[in-house]
């Protein structure tokens, strides 16, 4: 009988895995013994997650597009039969987010984060569920944050609509696709580790406000993505996990 979570022969799309978050679930997912396709927007970064992944004995491959282009999306997902699709691909996009009140934005400001962190979701779930559903199995799985389920004085509000939009809309698709095999979760990231943040004052100043005291990492990601992957959850649907260290729930 396979181990508990064992991913043997199970296909993941991981988006944005090129750094950060994604990369460690890449590699949580292929330490499971998935063969993992690494996505990010830019190239060089896929490459050198899959090296890592390659490199630690996992089966890993990259593949460079952007999840707010439809088309190159289907193109990508079309041909291979992806039993696991992690939407991790976020925050503002391939820009840097620029936190501000929403009554001091311009309207163009608001379309990149909505893009990225809810069609981004959409485009990558119309074109694997088919598939999904007619093998009588898919894994769903996209990283939204706790900006999607509660208010915050932190000048992200497209970012929390895109977030919470991107709750709403799985729960839809596991309640649409429940009893078929494909399962469809969220899981809701509090304080993170933040690839372009070095400054030590204030990670120690974010640190503080986590209940337990540090901020989170993709070693606490991964795990809960290979769960909700595994064949053991597949009564789990339509639910929103919150990895935040204690923070941030509603
Ligand atoms: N870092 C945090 O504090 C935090 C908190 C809560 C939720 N999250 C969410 O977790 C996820 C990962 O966050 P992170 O901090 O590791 O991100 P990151 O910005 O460090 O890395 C994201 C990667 O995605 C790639 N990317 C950006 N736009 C893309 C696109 N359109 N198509 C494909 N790839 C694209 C980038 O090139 C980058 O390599 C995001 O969805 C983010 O919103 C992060």
């Amino acid at each position: 009988m396979a181990g508990i979570f064992d991913l043997t022969g199970r296909l993941a799309l991981v988006t944005g895995a090129g750094q950060g978050i994604g990369a460690g679930i890449a590699r949580h997912l292929a330490a499971q013994g998935a063969r993992v396709v690494v996505n990010d927007i830019r190239q060089e970064r896929a490459e050198a997650t899959a090296e890592v992944v390659r490199r630690a004995g996992g089966q890993a491959e990259a593949l460079a597009f952007d999840v707010t282009d439809r088309e190159a999306v289907r193109a990508a997902i079309a041909t291979r039969g992806f039993d696991v699709v992690v939407n991790n691909a976020g925050n503002a996009g391939a820009q840097l987010m620029h936190p501000r009140r929403f009554r001091d934005m311009d309207p163009s400001e608001w379309a990149g984060p909505i893009d990225v962190n809810l069609h981004g979701v959409m485009n990558t779930t119309h074109a694997a569920l088919g598939g999904m559903c007619d093998r009588g199995f898919g894994r769903l799985v996209t990283i939204s944050s706790g900006a999607g389920v509660v208010g915050l004085p932190i000048g992200v509000a497209p970012y929390g609509a895109g977030k919470g939009g991107a709750l709403a809309f799985m729960r839809h698709i596991a309640i649409e696709n429940a009893g078929s095999g494909v399962t469809a979760n969220s899981i809701a990231l509090g304080m993170m580790e933040m690839t372009e943040v070095h400054d030590a004052a204030l990670v120690a100043k974010l640190a503080a406000s986590v209940p337990c005291r540090r901020l989170g990492t993709g070693d606490d990601v991964g795990p809960a993505v290979v769960w909700l992957a595994s064949d053991q959850a597949g009564w789990v649907t339509g639910q929103t996990i919150h990895v935040n260290g204690g923070g941030l729930t509603t």
